[in-house]
């Protein structure tokens, strides 16, 4: 058996794996790495009915609703999520809310802020907020946020609400635990805005970043899998298949290797591989013939 004859009998090995599914290196403009990966397979199972990548919209979901994910930072394992019923600077809109599931590997970031606005005169705002592991009803708006309202109320739009300055609530959601339910229907308000940098311009509302920024958590310590970077340096989806969910490196050309792209790589440059990527039965048959009128 030659060289030719060995390279063919490796590639109808590698065969079955040919036709399965490639992982989405994107979702529209957003890089997916681990752990997200845009659909069931890819990525880290426990991320994936959280992020999911819909018609090139990656789309974050709560019990409350879906989200389109604006952002990924990797380095810094934040989130930002776009809510299409929150209130800015530019226009006020009504909103039921926004909440986190209790059971998801998401919690709100720092920098996130949230300010309730167009509330009721006559109530308080109460949250639901998970301290120390119990929900309890939180009653407090964060006093630190006066001056932040009347930013807020510099803005045209707030300030046609038409409600006293006084309502406006504003609140870090960190202080109230890891997950957290923000039902403006109980606090009796009917918009609020949320709020993840200022930009450096504090008094300008017009420059902020509105938005809701989420850490994500994979694992205790946040190590990144060194198998994942591994595969996803040599161009390879870090993801997990079958009952077990073992770890596979799911390669541009759809093989799964245990490890990285690197060695399949050396096969597509070849040839040889380069018309099985969009392989069809046709063309199996035909150079199955050709191995054996050539052994
Ligand atoms: C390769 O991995 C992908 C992503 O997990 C999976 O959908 C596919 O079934 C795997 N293919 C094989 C042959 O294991
Ligand atoms: C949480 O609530 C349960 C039952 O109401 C109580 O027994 C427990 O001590 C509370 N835990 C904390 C940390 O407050």
């Amino acid at each position: 058996m030659n060289q030719n004859h060995l390279s063919l009998l490796l590639l109808f090995l590698l065969l079955p794996q040919v036709y399965s599914q490639v992982c989405q290196r994107f979702c529209g403009d957003i890089p997916l790495r681990y752990p997200f990966g845009g659909g069931p397979g890819c990525g880290d199972p426990r991320f994936t009915k959280h992020v999911t990548c819909n018609q090139r919209q990656l789309t974050f979901i709560t019990h409350t609703g879906s989200y389109p994910v604006t952002n990924i930072d990797y380095d810094k394992k934040v989130l930002y999520v776009s809510d299409p019923t929150m209130s800015s600077c530019f226009c006020t809109q009504p909103s039921k809310g926004f909440s986190l599931d209790w059971d998801a590997p998401f919690s709100f970031d720092d920098s996130s802020v949230f300010a309730l606005l167009d509330c009721s005169l006559d109530s308080s705002p109460i949250y639901k907020g998970a301290v120390n592991g119990n929900i309890t009803n939180v009653p407090q708006c964060d006093n630190a946020g006066t001056t932040l309202c009347s930013s807020l109320y510099s803005c045209q739009p707030i300030s046609q609400l038409n409600v006293p300055i006084n309502t406006c609530c504003v609140y870090a959601p960190v202080d109230l635990g890891p997950a957290f339910e923000m039902d403006l229907q109980k606090a009796q308000c009917k918009a609020y805005t949320a709020i993840y940098s200022f930009n450096d311009q504090e008094g300008n509302p017009e420059a902020w970043k509105y938005g809701v920024a989420l850490k994500y958590k994979f694992n205790v310590k946040n190590d990144y899998p060194i198998y994942c970077s591994n595969c996803e340096r040599s161009n390879g989806a870090c993801a997990f298949t079958g009952i077990y969910n073992t770890f596979v490196c799911n390669c541009p050309s759809g093989v799964n290797t245990s490890t990285d792209c690197y060695f399949q790589s050396a096969w597509n440059s070849g040839l040889i591989l380069s018309p099985w990527v969009n392989g069809s039965l046709i063309l199996y048959s035909i150079m199955l013939l050709l191995f054996w009128i050539s052994w």
